[in-house]
């Protein structure tokens, strides 16, 4: 909590230098908690959309997969273990003198993909229970698994509650049968909500499926089916997000050579203001750009950490770190992880052979645009406190553009700047 009392949405110019958004944040930064990202690359196969880091392993040997998948699992371990072991300092930059060596409770952690849930039930414990063998636990925690609907059993769920999960995110994309063919997803438009059924029958307390919409080929009576269904399902977020297609992967080489018509953002446009009608009519709350929950408790708090500019350990390949300013990544290679992690064997974390790939420390600047840009994602937008200064004649002309607004004292985008919220930053940060 904040000792200097809260400021005013229009900071004045006089402030500048003034470091409390950083230093003494009242929601964000350290004030919004403490989380672990943990990545699991393996996915049967890559859908053509995706651009994350995943190693597909459907058509691997069969030894070979279990081979690969049982050393990540060591690798994550292992990569956890020096990370926190390291202490907080090691990850924080130099002039981060407000922060001691240890290392908050954990507030929330997330196991995402790749497909988690292609490992055994034995395998994905053992990485989920690392993060309270390492570190202490908040009495609340909130542990997430991202879980392919293909992959659900009664089982894997039942294992899942057992080691603390608290929440699955099933990726069902669509309920249209050829939307999920052109997506190259591989299950039916029924597993899905099957899957959500038998996650809450094994006892999860909280259910959320990820969506897609602007899929090529999609009309606007099959997106407002797809939300129907959801409306008739029992979960209680949803993440829907506009397809991109990202240069390098299937779907760009297909857009450039004619074979895959593009995105049309008019066409996306529609589909998110039918999102938010149908899901807003059927009792779900807009918190986020993308995300809907049926009331607050049921908000994604580690993706609030996210967008709150929080401190988070990130553990696998591909995953990124967060802490005061400074950010770390590990190689996006699976076999490269595994084999820097174990090659690196006592040496401290960062020193020596390593997994990571790449660090860089944010000037004040850059954080101040990010903690806009991240909490202005938010549909509350952000408190006074948390705000870093902004001179009165750039917020006027945010104002005056009709892309900002106050609200009970905080700074909020309007309904038109969430869709414009580059512009939005850039006048803020003028
Ligand atoms: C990295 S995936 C992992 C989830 C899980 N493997 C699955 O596919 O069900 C997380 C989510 O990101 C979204 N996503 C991935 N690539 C996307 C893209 N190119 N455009 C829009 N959404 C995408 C999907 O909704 C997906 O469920
Ligand atoms: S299953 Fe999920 S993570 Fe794997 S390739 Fe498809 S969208 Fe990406």
């Amino acid at each position: 909590m904040s000792s200097s009392p809260p400021r005013v949405a229009i900071t004045p110019a006089d402030a500048a230098g003034d470091r409390d958004w950083l230093t003494s944040p009242v929601e964000c930064g350290s004030a919004a908690g403490f989380g672990v990202y943990l990545h699991v690359p393996f996915c049967h196969h890559r859908c053509g959309y995706c651009d994350f880091a995943v190693a597909a392993v459907g058509g691997l040997d069969p030894a070979r997969r279990d081979d690969l998948e049982g050393r990540y699992v060591a690798a994550i371990r292992a990569d956890l273990a020096r990370q926190v072991a390291a202490g907080r300092r090691a990850h924080a930059p130099p002039d981060a003198d407000h922060l001691d060596d240890r290392w908050p409770e954990v507030t929330s952690v997330f196991v995402g993909g790749g497909t988690p849930t292609l490992l055994s039930p034995e395998r994905l414990s053992s990485v989920i229970a690392s993060v309270g063998e390492e570190l202490d636990l908040a009495a609340e925690v909130e542990v997430t698994v991202e879980a392919n609907p293909e992959t659900a059993s009664r089982e894997l769920f039942e294992a899942l509650v057992a080691v603390g999960v608290t929440r699955v995110s099933i990726g069902a994309q669509s309920f249209t049968p050829h939307v999920l063919k052109t997506l190259e997803r591989e299950h039916t438009a029924a597993r899905p909500l099957m899957a959500a059924a038998m996650a809450r029958e094994a006892g999860i307390a909280e259910l959320s499926l990820d969506l897609i919409y602007g899929t090529p080929g999609e009309t606007a009576d099959e997106w407002d089916d797809t939300l129907a269904r959801v409306l008739t399902a029992d979960v209680d977020h949803v993440s829907a997000y506009a397809l991109t297609i990202h240069d390098g992967t299937p779907f760009g080489r297909r857009v450039a050579r004619g074979l895959l018509p593009d995105v049309e953002e008019d066409v996306q446009a529609q589909r998110f203001a039918a999102l938010r009608q149908v899901l807003g009519a059927g009792g779900f709350e807009h918190y986020e750009v993308s995300n809907p929950a049926r009331g607050s408790r049921s908000r994604s708090r580690h993706n609030l950490l996210y967008w709150r500019h929080g401190d988070y350990l990130g553990v696998g390949a591909g995953a990124h770190g967060h802490l005061a300013g400074r950010r770390w990544w590990s190689t996006r290679s699976a076999p490269r992880y595994v084999h820097a992690v174990a090659a690196a064997g006592a040496s401290a974390w960062g020193e020596g052979v390593t997994p990571l790939a790449g660090s860089e420390v944010l000037d004040d600047a850059q954080r101040a645009a990010e903690r806009l840009f991240l909490g202005l994602r938010v549909r509350e937008g952000l408190h006074p406190g948390d705000l870093p200064p902004i001179q009165p004649l750039a917020l006027e002309d945010a104002l005056s553009a009709g892309l900002v607004e106050t609200a009970c004292g905080r700074l909020r985008c309007t309904e038109a700047g969430w869709f414009l919220l580059d512009d939005a930053v850039d006048r803020l940060t003028v």
